[in-house]
């Protein structure tokens, strides 16, 4: 079955594009490779022992996209990533995110409208909810107003979504609401590879830990949490992977009770930035250098998800504990700083 893998060269893409071909989908990749690099296919090869094929153009194109979906009549799922993802980009250049992010969703949508049947799943995020009342989040928590345009593009997505299934039977959904993505391939062969100065925790530091950066700030320890940091949940990205793989499967055996469907995708526990830096030290035997800073504005208190739809409805879990996750980013570090 061909599964068109918009972004899959990309930190989350690629390690979905590993675990379906691990399940025997054909995957057909869209990348214009804007902020990922060609090299992951042979990343993804020495995994699998199949290079995927790749079509690099901008799904900004609407003629290119209409054309692809006419060469590749045979694609029965999609699986969207390609997206940009800077909060603080999305504030300085709102347009070029409302473009990226939702122009090239309608198109991909336009041409899925037009199949007897189609599977389509879409990377969201717990950003949906801002600061939820109640933890853990469960997937019926109010969706508060966007911080940022990037935000605003996640919630915008789905509402597109979820008002085109409303009137498309033979289209079938789901979004996934990450949590906090991290970690690298077990095989150290694809991992994460940010561009510029991390802005998210892990890559900053794991990248201090190897001596690319003099220290790590942590924003803030005056917030009313277990240390006074800031508390996330970090999904271990291979888990995350494989949840993008039993959502699709979920369509594409009709075992889904409503055409669009929306499901947490974290650990269920929260970790506060200590408890990552203790982590990483445990698992590195190294210690970090970190000062405590301000806090960074936008930033919210506490994110965790209520994962028992995903548990029971999906058939979902997450099997990795944060110190394996933290574990495969050091080794992903060393290895390609090297
Ligand atoms: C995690 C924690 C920081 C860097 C982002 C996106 C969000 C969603 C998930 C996709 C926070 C603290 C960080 C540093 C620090 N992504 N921190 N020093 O903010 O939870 O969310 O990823 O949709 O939209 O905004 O992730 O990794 O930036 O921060 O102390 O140098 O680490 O304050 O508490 P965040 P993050």
């Amino acid at each position: 079955m061909k599964i068109l893998v918009t972004g899959g060269l990309g930190f989350i893409g690629s390690h979905t594009v590993v675990e379906l071909q691990q399940k025997g989908f054909d995957v057909l990749i869209v990348d214009d490779c804007s902020n990922s690099n060609e090299n992951v296919l042979e990343g993804i090869k020495a995994i699998t022992g199949i290079k995927p094929t790749l079509e690099k153009f901008d799904l900004k194109n609407k003629d290119k996209v209409e054309s692809f979906f006419k060469e590749h009549i045979d694609i029965v799922g999609v699986i969207h990533f390609a997206a940009s993802k800077a909060v603080g980009e999305s504030v300085e250049n709102p347009l070029l995110y409302y473009e990226n992010n939702v122009g090239t969703l309608i198109y991909i949508l336009k041409e899925l409208c037009k199949k007897n049947s189609a599977s389509f799943i879409f990377s969201s995020s717990c950003t949906v909810y801002g600061q939820a009342d109640k933890m853990p989040i469960t997937e019926d928590a109010p969706i508060k107003v966007a911080e940022s345009p990037y935000g605003n593009t996640k919630q915008i997505g789905e509402e597109i979504i979820a008002d085109t299934c409303k009137v498309t039977p033979s289209l079938n959904a789901i979004a996934l609401r990450y949590f906090n993505p991290m970690g690298a391939h077990p095989s150290a062969e694809i991992g994460e590879l940010p561009v510029g100065v991390p802005q998210n925790l892990v890559p900053f530091i794991t990248q201090t830990g190897i001596g690319m950066r003099k220290e790590l700030s942590v924003f803030g320890n005056d917030y009313p949490t277990i240390d006074g940091t800031c508390v996330r949940d970090y999904i271990y990205v291979v888990d995350l992977a494989k949840a993008h793989v039993v959502a699709l499967e979920r369509l594409l055996e009709n075992k889904n009770t409503k055409n669009y469907e929306v499901f947490n995708v974290g650990t269920g526990t929260g970790s506060s930035v200590l408890e990552a830096i203790q982590s990483f030290e445990r698992v590195s035997g190294n210690s970090l250098n970190y000062k405590i800073v301000a806090r960074r504005s936008g930033d919210i208190t506490t994110a965790y998800a209520d994962t028992t739809k995903a548990n029971t409805t999906l058939g979902w879990k997450s099997e990795y504990s944060l110190d394996d996750a933290m574990k495969s980013a050091w080794v992903w570090e060393q290895k390609i700083r090297d």
